[in-house]
């Protein structure tokens, strides 16, 4: 063979495996569109549609987040809310109290930078972006003692930064909460 014809054999060999690997990429994105069409309409995970923001220069002077109003309240009608703000490098309050087996919804927002919190191994989680609101509802659906810590790398403290969440038995937390005040259990 001359090495012309060499040369030509060996371009038909790259212009195949070009063409092959361009086939496996698109399958490889048709299936993901297809995997985004199907949870889309089947499960309905869509990008949230309902954003609230909030102005994070006057969080600590008025509004929701001040912070005589951070902790958890239960309100008359029985809902369980907690407001946490996140900051470099700390969350307030920095425990946090929560009955089992009742439905908690969670207000989060940030002063700073990014940050993010998971309750021990439950699937409360969720990033806390500086100027958004983030909220989701879940259950605790064991007593006992969690660690939050942040999981949104946020700066030089981010590892020392968590607060610790206290899953009280329902009971327990009803009686706290009658009095109205909001609770947690950072020690005074
Ligand atoms: Cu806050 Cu990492």
């Amino acid at each position: 063979m001359s090495d012309g014809a060499a040369a030509h054999a060996s371009e038909l060999v790259a212009v195949a495996a070009e063409r092959r690997w361009a086939w496996i990429v698109g399958a490889i994105i048709a299936v993901i569109v297809v995997m985004m069409v199907i949870t889309g309409l089947h499960w309905a995970s869509m990008p949230p549609s309902r954003v609230e923001t909030v102005d994070a220069k006057t969080l600590h002077l008025r509004g929701e987040f001040v912070e005589s109003n951070l902790g958890t309240t239960l309100a008359p009608d029985g809902k369980v809310t907690v407001r946490v703000v996140a900051q470099q490098y700390s969350f307030v309050p920095q425990c946090l109290v929560v009955p089992e087996g009742m439905p908690v919804t969670f207000r989060a927002t940030a002063t700073d930078v990014i940050h993010g919190f998971v309750v021990g191994t439950t699937n409360a989680n969720t990033m806390v972006v500086p100027g958004f609101v983030a909220t989701f509802t879940t259950t605790f659906n064991k007593s006992g003692e969690h660690l939050m810590p942040c999981h949104e790398y946020c700066g030089t403290g981010h590892e020392a930064m968590w607060a610790r969440v206290q899953v009280l038995p329902r009971d327990e937390f009803l009686a706290r909460a009658r009095s109205g005040e909001r609770l947690s259990c950072v020690a005074r």
